[in-house]
C-alpha cells in the first residue's frame, strides 16, 4: 500500500540486512513510526505487546524473529530456544506455530549451523512474507464475487459492510484478509461503505479506520454495542471479518466480539463471511472449543491511551487498579453462523467438507 506517498509493507528486513523493521502499531492511528528490532527478544516483545499484530503478520514476524536469533547463533540449540520463546508470545493465532514449524523445516538440513543457515533463514522468512501477500491478493479476487452478489454493478447505492477488529493490511504484510476484497472492489471504482467497530479494549477498529481512510474507502466508526442495532435495522448488507484460527470443522476463532456480530447477523438474515488464509486453518483441531483463548492483561481495560490536549501520547485510568476485570482476547463463532469462508484457493462452506474440498492434501494429512 501507499501511505503518505511511500510504498509500505508492515514488516521488512532492514537495508543493512542486520535487523528487521516494522510499523509500530501501538502508535497508530496517530503516528506512522517505524521501529527497528535487533534481537529475537525484541521481536518476541513486539508480538506480545502488539506492536505487530494480526494473525498472518504475527506468523511472518515470528519467522523474522528466527532470523534474528540465527544471526546471533545459528546452532540447533539456539533455534529451539528462539522458537520456544516466540511460540509463547501469543497462543491463539495458529499462524504463529505454522510459521515457526515452516522455519524449522527449512533450517533442519543446515546442520553446519554456519552462515548458510542464516541466509536460508532470511530467504525463508522473505518467502513466507511474499506468500502472505500472494494469499491475501488471491482472497481479494475470490471475495469479489461475493460483494458483486450483494451489490451488483450499477445497483446505484454503495454496499454497506461491517467489519470487526483489524483484518486489513496492517494485520498481514500487505492487502489484508477481510479487507482485501473491499480494496479491490473500491479500486475498481465501485461504491462501498464500511462500518468499523471500535473493538474494545485494544481498539483495533481505529487501525481499520486509519487504513481505510488512507485508501479513500468511506467508513464510519461505531461503538461495539451499536452493531446489533445497525444489523437489525437493515443498514448492513454483509459482515466480513478475519480469523486467528479456523478449526477443521469450520468454527472460527477471531477477536472478542466477533461471535456477537455473527449472532446478530444470523438474526437479521445478513451474510457473515470470514476470510481464512490456509495459514490460519488448524486441520488437526476438530472443533473451535479447543482453541486456546488468550487472556490479556486487565490493564487493557483499566487504562485507555490516546493523545492528550497538547497532542502527546497519554494513558488515562478508567478503573482503579484494584478493580476486578476479565480480558479474553478472542471468541469462537460456530461454523453454523458462518455463511462462507474465503480462502486463497476459493470460497467454501464453513465445514469439514468445504475445507477438504479446497485443501484435500492438508485435511488428509492431519
Ligand atoms: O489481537 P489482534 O489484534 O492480533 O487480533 C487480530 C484479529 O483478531 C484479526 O481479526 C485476525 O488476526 C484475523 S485478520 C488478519
Amino acid at each position: 500500500v501507499r501511505v503518505g506517498g511511500r510504498e509500505l509493507r508492515t514488516i521488512w528486513r532492514s537495508s543493512d540486512g542486520l535487523s528487521v523493521e516494522v510499523i509500530d502499531q501501538t502508535r497508530l492511528p496517530h503516528e506512522v513510526f517505524v521501529a527497528r528490532l535487533d534481537s529475537v527478544d525484541a521481536m518476541a516483545t513486539a508480538i506480545a505487546t502488539m506492536m505487530v499484530r494480526g494473525a498472518p503478520l504475527i506468523g511472518v514476524a515470528a519467522a523474522y524473529g528466527v532470523c534474528l536469533a540465527m544471526r546471533d547463533d545459528p546452532s540447533d540449540a539456539a533455534l529451539e530456544v528462539a522458537c520456544a520463546r516466540l511460540r509463547a508470545t501469543r497462543p491463539t493465532a495458529v499462524n504463529l506455530v505454522w510459521a515457526l514449524d515452516e522455519m524449522k523445516r527449512v533450517l533442519a538440513p543446515f546442520s553446519d549451523a554456519g552462515p548458510t543457515r542464516l541466509e536460508a533463514a532470511w530467504a525463508a522468512a522473505a518467502s513466507i512474507a511474499d506468500a502472505d501477500v500472494a494469499s491475501c491478493r488471491a482472497m481479494a479476487e475470490h471475495g469479489l464475487p461475493l460483494l458483486q452478489g450483494i451489490g451488483g454493478k450499477g445497483s446505484g447505492r454503495p454496499i454497506n459492510l461491517m467489519t470487526h477488529c483489524n483484518a486489513g493490511w496492517l494485520a498481514t504484510v500487505d492487502w489484508g484478509t477481510a479487507l482485501a476484497p473491499v480494496y479491490l472492489w473500491h479500486r475498481s471504482g465501485l461504491d462501498v461503505h464500511v462500518f468499523v467497530s471500535e473493538t474494545r479494549p485494544r481498539n483495533q477498529g481505529y487501525l481499520t479506520e486509519w487504513e481505510l481512510r488512507q485508501e479513500g474507502v468511506p467508513c464510519t466508526v461505531i461503538a461495539d454495542n451499536s452493531a446489533g442495532h445497525l444489523l437489525q435495522r437493515g443498514e448492513v448488507d454483509a459482515v466480513i471479518v478475519g480469523t486467528d484460527r479456523t478449526a477443521g470443522n469450520g468454527d472460527v476463532c477471531n477477536k472478542i466480539g466477533t461471535y456477537m456480530k455473527a449472532l446478530a447477523a444470523k438474526a437479521a438474515g445478513v451474510p457473515f463471511w470470514v476470510a481464512a488464509p490456509s495459514s490460519s486453518i488448524d486441520f488437526g483441531m476438530t472443533s473451535g472449543d479447543d482453541v486456546p483463548i488468550e487472556a490479556r492483561d486487565g490493564d487493557e481495560l483499566r487504562l485507555v491511551s490516546g493523545l492528550g490536549k497538547e497532542g502527546g501520547a497519554q494513558s488515562v485510568r478508567m478503573l482503579a487498579a484494584a478493580t476486578n476485570v476479565r480480558n479474553p482476547a478472542f471468541d469462537v463463532t460456530p461454523a453454523a453462523l458462518v455463511t462462507k469462508l474465503i480462502t486463497e484457493r476459493g470460497v467454501c462452506e464453513a465445514s469439514a467438507i468445504g475445507l477438504c474440498s479446497l485443501f484435500p492434501e492438508r485435511a488428509h494429512a492431519s
